[in-house]
């Protein structure tokens, strides 16, 4: 429990909905500052005159199982302007003497809410519209309002979809204003924030850098922490955090596995051994690497080879650093609503994910994770706030397996090269044209066939070059890229035209589902 006593807030009481974070990164995204904290966790002699407004998040139990809400039901009768959204909005008028009940018919995805009466809540919400569509997630729901409650908005099957007591300015809603897929959602909660609670822009980017900062400070204290650099967005982002915060006491290990980007080892140390003058250790470790995949053509065993080599010259130079007690990683929230399976339901395993920043427990590390309850737009801007340059922030993902994965069948040094190279082209031509900032990922693989071809009146017979490019929100879902011709047309030529080795380019039309963005 760390409730900063000083800072304007509002507290968003979470109930285990899966979307608790994405109610406070809207609210950050506002320019308030907010403080989760879980339900079983609040006490009334926490709130203080700090707290402008109370959110109560969804959550998967319903109202009957009251008891295992540990939380001091006093608070929701405070003098505090509440917004009850879902569970929240059951919950509140369950508090205040309404009746929730099963409904009916549950109400999963998009759903129409019409306007029944005016409201701060719905300023500017539903516009010239009688109607706005919101996301409805429910199986519960409100069946007779509290005293001094009245309607604001109603869905087919939810009459009481939006509702408000404007003397004690408790307003909830039935659906998530907080997701994407409610149209204006984030205009309810700006009233919220600003007409009801009242309270002033207090938090930007640089706020959030100086607190995490003070965050990272107090946790580690005088100790030495180690920090996996690969030199992409989230582990550059945690890598000058720390910096900022503890200087020297940092120890960032950059590992080149011969499998990187070309020219990559040498950006890095650049950027972050020269330009920011950070402790950065290099490690070569190509031969080392290359070795240990030598004749491995099965996808997961090669994924299982760089992860186990990575972690062992990890630990090997943890080690010779002496007296370590932190590790830094850069988990993303993303990363961790899909690791817990915060759904309950179980998911298959698809690929061995290797993230550099992914090492064991049993090293007996303490985990440093200032990102974990960040989004990554979030963490772009939090890496500009830290003067790391734009060519680092905005970079496409690269997963940790590297080249390895993009070549399927076995990895040789002839084929990184070739690999290299035609990455290389392809990815320049995309900033020549400027496409990189369309494309959420792009890359060129090396197919394991060979082709028949003709140049310059001989025939060739040399490696596929498979290129892929996608857009995505989050690499959970993705759809091609759809280039012009001449675009195609360039870039094929100029593989196949100064490369030795590739004769032959195709372009990747695959959706995920059914395909995945990388090969293996
Ligand atoms: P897939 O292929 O699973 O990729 O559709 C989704 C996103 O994850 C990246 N990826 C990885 N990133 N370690 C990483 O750090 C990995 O082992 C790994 N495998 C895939 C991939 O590049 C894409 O952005």
């Amino acid at each position: 429990m760390s409730l900063d006593q000083n800072l304007n807030k509002i507290l968003i009481i979470d109930f285990g909905s899966q979307f608790t974070q994405l109610i406070a990164r809207r609210v950050r995204e506002l320019g308030v500052f907010s403080e989760i904290v879980s339900h079983k966790k609040i006490k009334l002699k926490y709130i203080n005159s700090s707290i402008k407004g109370i959110v109560l998040s969804g959550g998967p139990l319903n109202v009957y199982q009251i008891n295992k809400y540990s939380f001091d039901k006093k608070i929701l009768q405070l003098d505090i302007p509440i917004l009850g959204i879902c569970f929240g909005h059951q919950i509140l008028s369950k508090l205040n003497g309404g009746r929730v009940k099963q409904s009916k018919h549950r109400e999963f995805g998009l759903a129409n809410v019409y306007k029944k009466n005016k409201s701060l809540l719905i300023t500017n919400f539903f516009g010239n519209k009688k109607s706005k569509q919101v996301w409805m997630s429910h199986a519960d729901q409100v069946s007779k309002l509290p005293k001094n409650f009245k309607v604001v908005a109603s869905s087919t099957n939810s009459k009481f979809a939006i509702v408000e007591n404007k003397k004690k300015k408790y307003y909830g809603v039935q659906f998530h204003p907080e997701v994407t897929h409610t149209e204006n959602g984030k205009k309810l909660i700006s009233n919220f924030i600003f007409l009801i609670c009242k309270i002033k822009r207090n938090w930007s980017s640089k706020d959030q850098k100086n607190q995490l900062i003070k965050d990272i400070q107090k946790q580690v204290g005088n100790n030495k922490v180690i920090c996996a650099l690969s030199g992409g967005v989230d582990s550059s982002v945690v890598a000058q955090l720390l910096n900022k915060a503890i200087g020297k006491k940092l120890y960032c290990i950059f590992v080149n596995t011969g499998l990187l980007r070309k020219n990559e080892e040498v950006q890095v140390v650049q950027t972050f051994k020269k330009r920011l003058k950070m402790n950065l250790i290099y490690v070569n470790a190509e031969n080392e690497f290359l070795k240990k995949l030598k004749n491995v053509s099965d996808p997961e065993k090669k994924r299982k080879i760089i992860g186990n080599l990575f972690i062992k010259i990890f630990e090997r130079y943890a080690k010779k650093i002496k007296n370590v007690k932190f590790l830094a990683q850069g988990t993303l929230y993303p990363d961790l609503i899909e690791s817990k399976s915060v759904t309950g339901s179980q998911t298959s395993k698809i690929k061995s994910h290797h993230n550099v920043g992914g090492l064991p427990k049993k090293m007996n590390l303490k985990l440093v994770e200032p990102l974990k309850f960040l989004f990554k737009d979030e963490v772009r801007k939090l890496g500009l706030e830290l003067n790391l340059n734009k060519e680092i922030i905005s970079r496409h993902p690269f997963p940790g397996p590297g080249l390895a994965i993009r070549m399927p069948g076995i990895v040789t040094k002839e084929k990184i090269k070739i690999l290299k190279e035609a990455d290389y082209y392809f990815i320049q031509s995309l900033r020549n044209h400027g496409l990189y900032h369309d494309i959420w990922q792009a890359y060129a693989a090396l197919l394991p066939v060979k082709t028949v071809g003709v140049m310059g009146d001989n025939r060739t017979y040399e490696y596929l070059c498979l290129l892929r490019a996608i857009t995505s929100e989050d690499g959970m879902t993705a759809d091609y890229y759809e280039f012009k011709k001449s675009f195609m047309q360039t870039i094929s030529n100029k593989i196949v035209n100064s490369i030795r080795g590739i004769n032959r380019v195709v372009y990747d039309v695959t959706s995920k589902p059914p395909s995945t963005i990388e090969l293996e």
